[in-house]
C-alpha cells in the first residue's frame, strides 16, 4: 500500500483520472455528434466500402479467395461531398432498391425507374419557396429538354450525390459562380457526359466565347446562366436555357446602371438597400467593380456641378470679351 501510494502520488493519480474523463467525454460527444448528424452513416458504409473509392473487393466462393477490382470512375461516390450535400441525411437505399445490398447486383435493378425531384418535393409547403413546379415548367421549355426530351433529366445538372444549395444561401458570390458554372462544365467541358446525349461534336467553350473581352475574368464573375437563361423574376435560379442565338451578347445588359445582374446573380441580395453610399447597385460593388454598373450618384452630381461651372466660366469669359470689344470700338 505504501509502495503504491508512493508510486502514485495523489496529484498524478488525479490528473490521470481527469485525462481519462476528458478523453471519454470528448470522444463520446464527438461520436454522438457525427451520429446525430448522419444517422445513416454506418449503414451507408455497406455501400461506400465499394463505391467510396477506386478499388473494391469481394469474396469469391468458387475460388475461395478475396478478389480485388477497380471501380469505374462514374460509380465512385465521394463521401465528403455526399455528407455536405442537400440529401446528406439519406440512406443510399432510400433512393436505390434495397436489393443493391447483395453483390453482384441483380441485372434488372439497373432498369428500375428512379425518383425525380417532383416525386418528393412537389406540392409540399415545406419546399414551396423553391418553386419546384415553376422550375419544372421552365426546364421543359429549355433547349436541353426540347432537344433531348426524357433523356435530359434534372439529375443531369443536379448530381444526386453532391448537389448542394449555393445561390440561395452562399454569401460568397464568387463561390456560387464557380459552383453553378461547374455544373454546366460537367458536359460543356467534358466529352464523355456530353456524348451520352448526342453524337454532335462538343463545341469548345473557350473558342466560342473568344468575342468576350477578358473571358477568364468574366467566367469567374458571372454565371453561364446570366447570358444563357431567360430572366425570371419569380424564381431564384432561372432554368430556361435558350438556344445560342438568344444568348446575351450586349455589354450594357450588365455594364449599365440598370444592370440585369441585379435580377439574376444578385437576386438574393436585392432586398437589401439597392444603393449604398450613393453607388448605384452597391451590392455588386461589395463583390466586384462592374464598369458602368457602379457609377456613383454623388460623383455624378459633382461632375455635373464642375461641368456647369466650366460652362458658366466660359460664358462669363465670353460675355466679358464681347463687352470689352464693344467698349474698344
Ligand atoms: C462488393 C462491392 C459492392 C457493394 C457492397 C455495393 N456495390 Fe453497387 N456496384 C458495384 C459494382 C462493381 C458495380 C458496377 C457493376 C454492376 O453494375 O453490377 C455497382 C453498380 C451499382 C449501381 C449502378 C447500377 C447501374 O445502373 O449501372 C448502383 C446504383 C449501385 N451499385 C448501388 C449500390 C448500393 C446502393 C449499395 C449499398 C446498398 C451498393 N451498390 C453496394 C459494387 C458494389
Ligand atoms: C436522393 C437520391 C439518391 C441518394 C440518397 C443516392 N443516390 Fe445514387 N443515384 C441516384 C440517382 C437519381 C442516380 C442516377 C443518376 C442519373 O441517372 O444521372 C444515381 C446513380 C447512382 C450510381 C450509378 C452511377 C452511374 O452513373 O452509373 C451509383 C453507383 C449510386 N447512385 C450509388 C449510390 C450510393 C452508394 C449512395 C449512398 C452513399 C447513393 N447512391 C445515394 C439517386 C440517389
Ligand atoms: C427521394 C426523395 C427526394 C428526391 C428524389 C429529391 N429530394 Fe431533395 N430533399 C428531400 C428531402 C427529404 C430533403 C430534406 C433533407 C433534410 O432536411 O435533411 C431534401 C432537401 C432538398 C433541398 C434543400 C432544402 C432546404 O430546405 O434547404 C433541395 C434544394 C433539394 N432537396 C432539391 C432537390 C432536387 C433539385 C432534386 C432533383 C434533382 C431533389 N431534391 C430530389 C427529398 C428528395
Ligand atoms: C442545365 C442545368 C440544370 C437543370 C437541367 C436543372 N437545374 Fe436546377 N439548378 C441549376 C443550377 C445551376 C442551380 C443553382 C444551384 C445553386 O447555386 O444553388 C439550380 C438550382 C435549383 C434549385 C434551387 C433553387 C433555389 O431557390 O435555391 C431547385 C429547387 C432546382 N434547381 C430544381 C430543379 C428541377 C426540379 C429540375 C428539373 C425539372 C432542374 N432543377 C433542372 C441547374 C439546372
Ligand atoms: C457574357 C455572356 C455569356 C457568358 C457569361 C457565357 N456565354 Fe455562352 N454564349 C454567349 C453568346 C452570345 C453565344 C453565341 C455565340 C455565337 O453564336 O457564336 C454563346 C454560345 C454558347 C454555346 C453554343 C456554342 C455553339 O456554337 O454551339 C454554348 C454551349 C455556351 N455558350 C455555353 C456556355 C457556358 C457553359 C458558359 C459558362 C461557362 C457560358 N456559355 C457563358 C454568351 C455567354
Ligand atoms: C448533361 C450534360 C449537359 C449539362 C449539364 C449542360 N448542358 Fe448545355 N447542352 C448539352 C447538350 C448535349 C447540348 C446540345 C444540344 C443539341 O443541340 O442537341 C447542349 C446545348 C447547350 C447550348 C446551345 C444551344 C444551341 O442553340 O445550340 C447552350 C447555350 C447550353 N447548352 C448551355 C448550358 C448551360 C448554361 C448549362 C448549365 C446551367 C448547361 N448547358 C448544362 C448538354 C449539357
Ligand atoms: C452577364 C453580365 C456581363 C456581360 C454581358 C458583359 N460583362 Fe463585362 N464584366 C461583367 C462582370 C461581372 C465583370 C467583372 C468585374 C470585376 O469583378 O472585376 C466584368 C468585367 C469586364 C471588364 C474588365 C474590367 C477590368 O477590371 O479589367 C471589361 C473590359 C468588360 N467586362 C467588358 C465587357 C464587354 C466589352 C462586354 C460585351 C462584349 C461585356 N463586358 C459583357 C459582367 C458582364
Amino acid at each position: 500500500m505504501r509502495i503504491l501510494s508512493s508510486r502514485f502520488h495523489p496529484l498524478i493519480f488525479k490528473s490521470i483520472l481527469l485525462g481519462v474523463v476528458l478523453f471519454l467525454t470528448a470522444s463520446f460527444t464527438l461520436d454522438s455528434k457525427t451520429k446525430a448528424k448522419f444517422v445513416n452513416a454506418q449503414q451507408n458504409e455497406t455501400c461506400f466500402k465499394c463505391h467510396g473509392q477506386s478499388k473494391y473487393s469481394y469474396e469469391n466462393p468458387e475460388l475461395s479467395k478475396t478478389v480485388y477490382k477497380r471501380m469505374g470512375s462514374n460509380r465512385i461516390i465521394n463521401r465528403d461531398l455526399f455528407y455536405d450535400s442537400n440529401h446528406k441525411q439519406f440512406k443510399c437505399v432510400d433512393c436505390h432498391a434495397e436489393e443493391y445490398a447483395t453483390f453482384p447486383h441483380a441485372g434488372e435493378l439497373r432498369m428500375a425507374e428512379k425518383y425525380v425531384c417532383i416525386d418528393c418535393h412537389g406540392d409540399d409547403p415545406k419546399y414551396a419557396k423553391f418553386e419546384f413546379e415553376k422550375i419544372e415548367l421552365e426546364f421543359k421549355e429549355s433547349v436541353h429538354s426540347t432537344k433531348h426530351n426524357e433523356d435530359f433529366t434534372c439529375w443531369m445538372c443536379h448530381d444526386a450525390h453532391t448537389y448542394k444549395t449555393n445561390a440561395r444561401t452562399n454569401e460568397n458570390i464568387k463561390k456560387t459562380v464557380a459552383y453553378d458554372n461547374s455544373i454546366c462544365l460537367t458536359c460543356h467541358a467534358d466529352v464523355t457526359k456530353y456524348q451520352l446525349l448526342t453524337d454532335k461534336t462538343n463545341p469548345n467553350i473557350l473558342v466560342k466565347h473568344e468575342w468576350l473581352p477578358n473571358q477568364a475574368l468574366h467566367f469567374k464573375n458571372v454565371r453561364c446562366i446570366e447570358c444563357h437563361a431567360k430572366v425570371n423574376d419569380t424564381i431564384m435560379v432561372a432554368h430556361n436555357i435558350r438556344p445560342k442565338a438568344e444568348a446575351v451578347r450586349i455589354c450594357v445588359e450588365c455594364h449599365t446602371k440598370n444592370s440585369m445582374l441585379m435580377t439574376s446573380l444578385y437576386k438574393f441580395k436585392v432586398k437589401e438597400k439597392r444603393s449604398q453610399a450613393g453607388f448605384f447597385n452597391g451590392v455588386i460593388l461589395n463583390e466586384s467593380y462592374v464598369i458602368g454598373a457602379n457609377r456613383n450618384y454623388y460623383l455624378n452630381v459633382l461632375s455635373l456641378v464642375i461641368f456647369g461651372m466650366v460652362i458658366a466660366g466660359i460664358c462669363v469669359h465670353a460675355t466679358l470679351r464681347i463687352l470689352k470689344r464693344n467698349k474698344n470700338v
